[in-house]
């Protein structure tokens, strides 16, 4: 089994669906039916040097509902990395404090060269728009209990991405996780200069996904069965980008695109945070109280894929069941 989860790459099909089993046994702890110690007396660090709400504090949820305890640091101004402190020394030195860290830096590869210097689980919680195997974990796991709400098999979908597919992390490592599931079809539609990263089209459809790129949300779509769509991310895009770029409606997902091209099972998904500024023609809102809106199950699902995630990097897994008590 893994020793860090920094990449989608690093897990086998086996053991992502490994994962996939040991959150679903964990979901009584995630929701307080029951409780366990299983990881009494560990310490996370959990370091987070970009912007976070739901990623830091499931993390942090997670690891305190399976007993053990959490080390926040937020943001540059409040690490000694702001004195000029390098990855290599805050690794090594919190690597002596923690049992676990999970890491969000705004660098590409930032979170790898952190794990490479140190001796405890590193999880990567976003690395600039490198990856977030987390995210796609739970992704996974959202997808895989709404198939089977719907009697789907997982085998048949048709998934939709859409939005920034080019800073998008979470799309990079949601697409590389679904290609461990192959054959599935994909269909990517996103803005002129955001599109998908071509070497990783062509690595999933070598990996034998069906992949079609469509330029706008026009047309038909009613045999999909996931719209997964992603805010933009100006916070990345170069001077020359922000200038004169406008998000056009036509990459909107409301409801009128999902009565008049979906159909009445398709599923709408979103990593979160969604850009509610109206000129951000983000998720729509009018999509709100709708059963297809999968967003906040999505979210809670963060909760028992974390969970699976710390008890397998600190192999206690094989405890969890000895452990249980009611509430
Ligand atoms: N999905 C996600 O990464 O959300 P946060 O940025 O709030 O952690």
């Amino acid at each position: 089994m893994m020793s860090h989860l920094l990449s989608i790459d690093s897990l086998s099909r086996d053991e992502i669906d490994h994962l996939m089993r040991v959150a679903a046994r964990l979901e009584p702890v995630a929701q307080r039916r029951k409780v366990t110690r299983i990881l009494e007396g560990a310490v996370l660090g959990n370091l987070f040097f970009e912007a976070s709400t739901r990623t830091r504090v499931s993390f942090h949820t997670a690891f305190s509902r399976l007993g053990g305890s959490v080390c926040d640091t937020t943001g540059f101004t409040f690490s000694s990395m702001a004195k000029g402190e390098s990855l290599y020394d805050t690794s090594r030195v919190m690597s002596g404090y923690c049992d676990a860290i999970v890491m969000r830096h705004p660098e590409q590869g930032s979170v790898a060269e952190f794990a490479a210097a140190t001796h405890v689980p590193v999880i990567n919680a976003g690395d600039g728009p490198g990856e977030h195997p987390s995210q796609a974990l739970l992704d996974f796991y959202t997808i895989d209990k709404e198939f089977a709400r719907q009697g789907k098999a997982l085998k048949d979908a048709h998934v939709l991405m859409t939005g920034d597919l080019k800073y998008g992390r979470t799309v990079h490592s949601l697409i590389r996780l679904l290609a461990r599931y192959a054959p599935m079809r994909i269909t990517l539609v996103a803005p002129p200069g955001l599109e998908m990263p071509h070497h990783l089209i062509e690595r999933v459809s070598r990996q034998g996904l069906a992949v079609e790129v469509r330029e706008s949300l026009a047309g038909d779509f009613s045999d999909v069965d996931v719209v997964y769509t992603t805010r933009i991310q100006k916070e990345r895009f170069t001077a020359e980008m922000i200038e004169g770029f406008n998000l056009s409606r036509d990459f909107t997902v409301d409801r009128a695109f999902l009565d008049s091209r979906c159909n009445a099972s398709t599923i709408v998904m979103h990593p979160l945070p969604r850009d509610s500024r109206p000129e951000a023609n983000d998720l729509d809102v009018d999509l709100n109280g709708d059963p297809r809106l999968a967003i906040f199950r999505q979210t809670d699902n963060g909760i028992p894929v974390r969970m699976a995630i710390f008890a397998t990097l600190l192999k206690v897994e094989e405890h969890i069941e000895r452990d249980l008590r009611d509430v």
